[in-house]
């Protein structure tokens, strides 16, 4: 193996945690079963299926928001946090929920949305009413600022991640309030002690029904810099601008934090923030090493923005090499592990675009094969395993041919409507933004899941109209077929989560080290535990290719552990000699003498 080889930790040295160990699958409740015929998936729906989700052998299932909600943006707009939307069921559907997923071994994550609430929720009604209620610096609100010709103008030039400037101005108060996100969705005060007091109580109200932790929604962006600046202009098209650097990861972030991990901790729970705009990791590793009590892990954004446009505009076609995507991996490997914090590891969300057409392009024949190459070089990185629903069935993007009536999603609806009406709005910008959005619209992870090759894919009734229509795939990827499939990429995903559990040490604990730095085809590295080594293995390419092991010194190969052609026994003596050949999109595992 290379000669720079870095220091693998003996075991005494390494810290190990159930939720380490741990791999999620995600749920997107609008989209994931209907059980009652209305169109819209539901915890109901969800239990039925919880014995594939456990098959698939993930430990935790997390649940996106499925509180009361205008759903204006799906959920993450709160207007209850201690109800459940209509539409979705009951608290009593999601007792049933926990408890279905004990009894079968698994866990349940909440999805805590605190940065900011919907507008309908009872304390933003009451913060608009008036100057003089108890709860207006609930909310942040700012007086207008004036231009030189007397015009009104918000309170900073900050950009919405929704499109547009982030403060709205409320005619009856003649204030402005923020919102980073939708108009609909005030941030919350953080700085108010009642705020905190507030979510630490839906934090133990959760938990107390046996919920086993949360994923945060941009849980970076609670302490704002008080002094609420103008960003600097980077875009010169626009007078709205990143305002990061004043409320990503700001001052008060830890202690808020903390605060909250002093719940969490009497509960074992498991945890995980998101985390856009991350830039300075130690401020990371505050949150994340494993003794400073805030979270266990955050998702980080380098490898899904990496095909975003200028000024971190995703609607604009971007870049990328394999060589970009393993030098920030390799990265985030060795500053964990270097420094006791851990990984969540995804390729998909529900606001990402499906993996297999943002990281490779495989031809129809091809596409299980790179979902499985996908699957086995994520999952067995450092850090803990997320799957997306319908990830381990390998669905994919929308269909090019698709309306924008199809396209439901409050940001990409957003930038259509605003490039309608702007001045360079002409057929070529559209074609070009429609584009744009088959390729990275969240409207791609959130097409229904695809169960069966039935009507609707089996998401629904046969004369039922979905809230989304149904990715007309559903009749090649379906799970229904794949289960009865056993060289499906299901089957292959709980190979790959199998082998992670069974060589715990290596995959769990292990070193990570990069191999084959700058090949632009071949994705390869090692893990290493004590005495323990393995390889994994990659072709990137939809073209067989011969591999140079003797030039990165692998000529020990002990035993093949996995390999996405078929079974490992299959492919035992494949591998040896100077130059391995691997076929289109093939990943194979190694364990190494
Ligand atoms: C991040 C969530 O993942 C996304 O879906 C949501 O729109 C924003 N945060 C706002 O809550």
């Amino acid at each position: 193996m290379s000669s720079s080889s870095a220091p693998v930790k003996p075991p005494s040295d390494i810290h190990r945690a159930w939720w380490k160990e741990s791999s999620v699958y995600q749920i997107w409740p609008a989209s994931f079963k209907d059980s009652n015929d209305d169109g819209v998936g539901d915890i109901p729906g969800i239990i039925s299926k919880l014995d594939y989700i456990r098959d698939l052998g993930v430990d935790i299932v997390w649940l996106c928001p499925s509180y009361k909600s205008p759903q204006v943006d799906m959920g993450y707009d709160i207007a209850d946090y201690y109800s459940i939307a209509e539409e979705y069921g009951t608290v009593a559907d999601v007792e049933k929920l926990i408890k279905g997923c004990h009894d079968r071994g698994m866990k349940l994550l909440m999805d805590l949305v605190v940065n900011h609430t919907s507008d309908q929720h009872e304390w933003f009604k009451k913060s608009r009413s008036s100057k003089d209620s108890e709860f207006r610096d609930w909310y942040v609100w700012k007086p207008p600022r004036y231009d030189e010709n007397g015009n009104r103008q918000p309170p900073n030039n900050w950009v919405s991640h929704f499109q547009g400037n982030a403060w709205e101005y409320d005619e009856p108060t003649g204030e402005y309030y923020l919102h980073l996100y939708a108009v609909e969705q005030p941030d919350l005060n953080w700085e108010k002690p009642a705020v905190r007091k507030a979510v630490h109580d839906i934090v133990r109200f959760w938990l107390d029904k046996g919920a086993n932790g949360f994923r945060m929604d941009v849980i970076n962006f609670i302490s704002k810099d008080q002094g609420f600046p103008d960003a600097p202009v980077q875009d010169k098209d626009t007078p709205w601008q990143w305002g990061d650097q004043y409320y990503a990861n700001g001052p008060r972030l830890h202690e808020y934090l903390q605060e909250i991990g002093n719940i969490l901790k009497e509960y074992d729970t498991f945890s995980v923030g998101e985390m856009p705009f991350v830039k300075d990791v130690d401020e990371v590793l505050k949150a994340v090493r494993y003794d400073r009590n805030e979270i266990n892990m955050i998702f980080n954004f380098e490898h899904v923005d990496i095909d975003h446009g200028p000024y971190g505009n995703k609607f604009k076609p971007g870049n990328w090499k394999l060589t970009d995507l393993k030098s920030f991996f390799e990265r985030w490997q060795a500053f964990m592990y270097n420094n006791g914090g851990w990984n969540a590891l995804y390729w998909e969300n529900h606001d990402q675009p499906r993996s297999i057409d943002r990281y490779v392009n495989a031809p129809q024949s091809l596409r299980s094969a790179a979902g499985k190459m996908l699957a086995t070089v994520l999952a067995l990185h450092a850090g803990s395993p997320f799957i997306y629903q319908g990830q381990e069935i390998g669905m994919g993007n929308v269909p090019i041919e698709w309306g924008m009536e199809e396209y439901k999603d409050i940001d990409c609806l957003n930038h259509w409507n605003l490039l309608l009406k702007s001045k360079d709005s002409n057929a070529e910008a559209q074609t070009s933004a429609r584009k744009e959005y088959q390729k990275k619209s969240r409207d791609n992870a959130r097409t229904p899941v695809q169960w069966s090759a039935g009507p609707n894919g089996g998401f629904t009734g046969p004369d039922i109209k979905p809230w989304m229509s149904v990715n007309p795939e559903y009749t090649r990827v379906n799970a229904t077929d794949q289960v009865k499939d056993p060289n499906s990429l299901y089957h292959y995903w709980a190979s790959v989560l199998k082998s992670r559990k069974e060589y715990l040490d290596i995959f769990v604990y292990g070193n990570y080290e990069l191999v084959d730095r700058g090949n632009q085809e071949v994705y390869a590295y090692t893990r290493a535990y004590s005495n323990s080594k393995a390889l994994v293995l990659a072709n990137w390419t939809d073209q067989e290719l011969s591999w140079d092991a003797a030039a990165q010194k692998v000529n020990n190969v002990k035993e093949v552990l996995l390999d996405t052609y078929g079974p490992a026994s299959a492919a035992q003596g494949r591998f040896s000699g100077t130059q391995w050949t691997l076929r289109p999109f093939e990943a194979a595992v190694f364990l190494l003498e």
